[in-house]
């Protein structure tokens, strides 16, 4: 089970070393700059990126704190929610569509304007890169994903993208210059939307294998491969080895992912800054139930094998069963439920749901899996309904943030005056998968009523700008580890 928070002893031991720990940065960046200093008198110190002068360097000038242009970021939040497939406010953003590929255009011309060297993969992960003074070293990244679920928002995934290209530009301005390369990135298809799949770029960069050979064979609910969707947007050109998407490890030396909290506890305590110490365990199956259907007036009851009232006790089963965990921390949804063939005179013949149950704790929510798949099971059996497939789409472990990137971000937090607490991410994210490949450590902001995946979702320019500020300082710091 995951810590949520820490207390205690280890508290206390936590804020004795954060006391001091904002030394740690200066001393390191000090002993990197004395390298440097003869050949690059333009590199500042850490306190000139700060904008928070330490003991040793109380005289640095304000002017070179780090500043957001928050009248930009909102201005490009607001375009691109405008790249969507159903009217405002609401976003709708699948994966390789037209409106993706706009999207896209529209990041890598932020990025080219931002200075950085721009590559894409054969699946369109996004890379923008400034490359540090020492570029043989892992780098350190950053990044989330601008697809957007049916009817959801407009900061979901993209505070993480336009706010690390402005943490970026913030840490030009500046003057400062990296010693390990900055990378932003920008993932493909961080929702399971088009293909069931989620994280599937940043999957397939951790270097799984069977997920590159699924892929060859994957199909959309319009019988579209996954490789002639990627085709159309411009990627996968000749080449149908996804595993050239494999990133290896240490060629990332810290991953870092801002983004909105999507739950209430930051908006409701009035804290600045999540500092995520882990990710919850997701995992997603689909079912499908086949009856014999027929004549919704002419087939008695005892003669139905209903297989959409087989998906609706299933329903109800999920619900029962993340329930019996006893906790809060089990949840579980059915959010795709279709009948086919979706006539109201019509016994549905064909069902097919997909749930989704995540916890923080890897076992509670794999009995909860088990006790699905045996509720199918029967369920079929009792009904007469043939469980025509149960498959487990993914089934993660949990992620743990890196306590070294933790501690840069909270002294990060401290050094620019924001309140900060540890927190454990429910939502799944493309931290999740970078973990496999890097160091890893989340940056949650406050969200409206903790509202996410609907229109409702909003984050405030004033929030966000901080998140860019802890992004930018803690990306500064790890630059120079
Ligand atoms: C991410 O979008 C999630 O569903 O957690
Ligand atoms: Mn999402
Ligand atoms: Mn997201």
């Amino acid at each position: 089970m995951l810590e949520r928070e820490t207390t205690g002893p280890e508290k206390k031991g936590r804020e004795m070393a954060l006391k001091f720990s904002h030394l740690l940065p200066v001393f390191l960046f000090l002993s990197a700059i004395s390298a440097q200093s003869n050949e690059d008198p333009t590199i500042k110190t850490m306190e000139d990126f700060s904008g928070y002068p330490s003991e040793r360097h109380s005289c640095i000038s304000d002017s070179l704190s780090l500043s957001v242009d928050k009248e930009n970021l909102q201005r490009q939040i607001d375009e691109l929610s405008t790249f969507s497939d159903t009217p405002a406010p609401s976003v709708t953003r699948i994966i390789y569509s037209e409106k993706d590929v706009l999207a896209r255009r529209y990041i890598k011309n932020l990025l080219g304007l931002s200075g950085l060297s721009i590559r894409e993969d054969a699946v369109g992960n996004i890379f923008g890169r400034w490359e540090g003074y020492e570029p043989e070293l892992g780098a350190v990244a950053t990044g989330s994903h601008v697809d957007a679920i049916p009817y959801s928002g407009k900061y979901d995934g993209v505070v993480g993208v336009l706010g690390a290209i402005e943490a970026i530009n913030a840490l030009r301005r500046s003057g400062f210059k990296p010693r390990r390369t900055l990378e932003v990135i920008m993932f493909t298809s961080e929702e399971p939307t088009r293909y069931g799949i989620s994280c599937l770029g940043s999957r397939l960069m951790a270097g799984i294998e069977p997920l590159s050979q699924a892929l060859k064979g994957t199909v959309d609910g319009q019988n579209i491969s996954f490789l002639d969707a990627a085709r159309s947007a411009g990627y996968a050109k000749d080449q149908v080895d996804l595993s050239t998407v494999f990133v290896k490890k240490g060629t990332y030396s810290a991953f870092l992912e801002l983004h909105i909290e999507q739950g209430p506890i930051l908006e409701e305590e009035g804290v600045s800054i999540g500092i995520v110490t882990a990710i919850a365990a997701p995992a997603s199956i689909k079912v499908d139930f086949e009856g014999n259907g027929g004549h919704a007036g002419a087939v008695l009851m005892p003669s139905r094998n209903d297989a959409g009232l087989a998906a609706a006790e299933l329903a109800l089963a999920v619900e029962k069963h993340v329930l019996e965990s006893g906790s809060v921390d089990t949840v579980g949804t059915v959010g795709i439920m279709e009948l086919h063939p979706g006539a109201i005179n019509s016994i549905p013949s064909k069902a097919h749901i997909e749930i989704d149950t995540r916890d923080i704790d890897e076992k509670r929510r794999n009995t909860v899996v088990e006790k699905i798949q045996k509720s199918a099971i029967t369920i079929g059996k009792n009904r007469g309904v043939n469980l025509a497939e149960f498959k487990i789409i993914n089934q993660d472990p949990p992620a743990l943030s890196d306590e070294s990137i933790i501690k840069a971000m909270e002294v990060a937090s401290q050094q620019l005056n924001l309140s900060h607490k540890l927190m454990i991410s429910r939502a799944y994210h493309d931290s999740l998968f970078m973990a496999r490949i890097s160091p890893m450590g989340m940056i949650f902001i406050p969200c409206y009523k903790g509202y996410s995946h609907k229109p409702e979702e909003f984050a405030s320019i004033d929030d966000i700008a901080n998140g860019v500020k802890v992004l930018a300082l803690t990306m500064a710091k790890l630059s120079l580890n």
